[in-house]
């Protein structure tokens, strides 16, 4: 089973983690059921920025971006080239290093 390792983030994962994550599941899904409470502001439906993620390593290994991934990925903050949406990003066979950046922006959360 590939091996994701989660770089420290002050809130969401203080020491990092290191995850086993089944082939075929979106980095969101996993970080969700190890406890990492990573925000995902649309339910996982591609329609917000907020679970943006920097994968340091295998980045080539994840599926392919779809063109709405890439718009969304436009607005987010902090963008890198390894930049993806966690939650449209599936492990592959390959081990990941993730950085979850240190803002994301949530219109919903700003207007409260
Ligand atoms: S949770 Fe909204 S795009 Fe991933």
């Amino acid at each position: 089973m590939p091996k994701v390792i989660i770089l420290a983030h002050a809130q969401l994962a203080p020491e990092g983690a290191e995850l086993d994550v089944p082939t075929g599941t979106s980095i969101c899904e996993a970080l969700l059921e190890n406890g990492i409470e990573i925000e995902h502001a649309c339910d996982m439906s591609c329609a917000c920025t907020t679970c943006h993620v920097i994968v340091r390593k295998g980045f080539n290994s994840l599926n392919e971006q779809e063109e709405t991934e890439e718009d969304l990925l436009d607005k987010a903050w902090g963008l890198e080239p390894q930049s993806r949406l966690s939650c449209q990003a599936i492990v592959a066979h390959e081990d990941l290093v993730v950085e979850i950046p240190k803002y994301t922006i949530n219109h919903a959360k700003e207007n409260h």
